[in-house]
């Protein structure tokens, strides 16, 4: 009972598609709002842009566990990749799901030890994972503010990797993570 064609149907379902673009829009919001929001000191109070990247932060955090959970129970369609590129692909998405913990956890470790309460939509209180004024705290902040360039390197390859495929070799894997993009039988105004 083969539907669609695989190599044109989207690989990954409807809940880690949608789990991966709400990523990317966090993502981007909080590389804007770290990059401008004002230098922080002893004292600084979370307000303003920065409470908007606790707040996207907090978000993401939770978006992020949600992923890695769907994405140990929910496994995509393998690609039909040559075996190096596939290998090559695999490594960097897990490099990629490994920054966007780290990177996330290493803010929320800053911030606890600034003593900044890190709040779920600015409700939900999470626990503070470094003492008050902690060294450690501290140290993993400048961390943070260091992976973020790593994330940013990685996000850089991946995307010129997804063009690479829809522009140069003209394979489907865009497609592995978009909507339905073949013939649709869906659509009523096919007359
Ligand atoms: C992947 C998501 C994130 C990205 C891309 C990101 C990016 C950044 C960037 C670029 C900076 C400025 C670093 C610098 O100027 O050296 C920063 C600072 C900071 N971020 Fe994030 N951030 C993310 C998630 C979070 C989360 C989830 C939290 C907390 C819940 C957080 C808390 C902080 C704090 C407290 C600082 C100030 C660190 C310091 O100056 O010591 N970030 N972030
Ligand atoms: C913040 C930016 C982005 C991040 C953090 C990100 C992260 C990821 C991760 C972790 C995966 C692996 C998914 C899994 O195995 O569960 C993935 C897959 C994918 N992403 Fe992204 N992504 C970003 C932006 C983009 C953009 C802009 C595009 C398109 C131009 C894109 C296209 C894809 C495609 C096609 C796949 C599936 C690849 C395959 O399975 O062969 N991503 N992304």
């Amino acid at each position: 009972m083969a539907k669609v064609q695989q190599s044109t149907h989207p690989a990954y379902d409807a809940v880690a598609r949608t789990l991966h673009w709400l990523t990317v829009l966090l993502i981007a919001m909080q590389f804007v709002i770290g990059w401008t929001m004002p230098d922080i000191h002893k004292g600084t109070q979370p307000v303003g842009l920065i409470a908007w990247h606790l707040g996207v932060g907090s978000t993401l955090i939770a978006v992020m566990v949600i992923r890695v959970v769907w994405r140990l129970t929910h496994w995509p369609t393998p690609d039909e990749l040559p075996p190096l590129l596939s290998v090559v692909s695999r490594i960097t998405h897990f490099l990629l799901y490994a920054a966007l913990v780290a990177v996330p956890l290493l803010g929320w470790i800053n911030a606890s030890s600034r003593g900044w309460t890190v709040r779920l939509l600015g409700l939900v209180p999470y626990p503070a994972l470094s003492e008050t004024g902690s060294d450690f705290g501290h140290e993993m902040g400048d961390v943070h503010g260091v992976l973020a360039w790593v994330l940013f390197a990685l996000i850089a390859l991946h995307v010129a990797a997804a063009l690479f495929h829809r522009f140069v070799l003209k394979d489907h894997v865009l497609q592995r993570m978009l909507p339905h993009a073949g013939p649709s039988n869906d659509s009523p105004r096919n007359q």
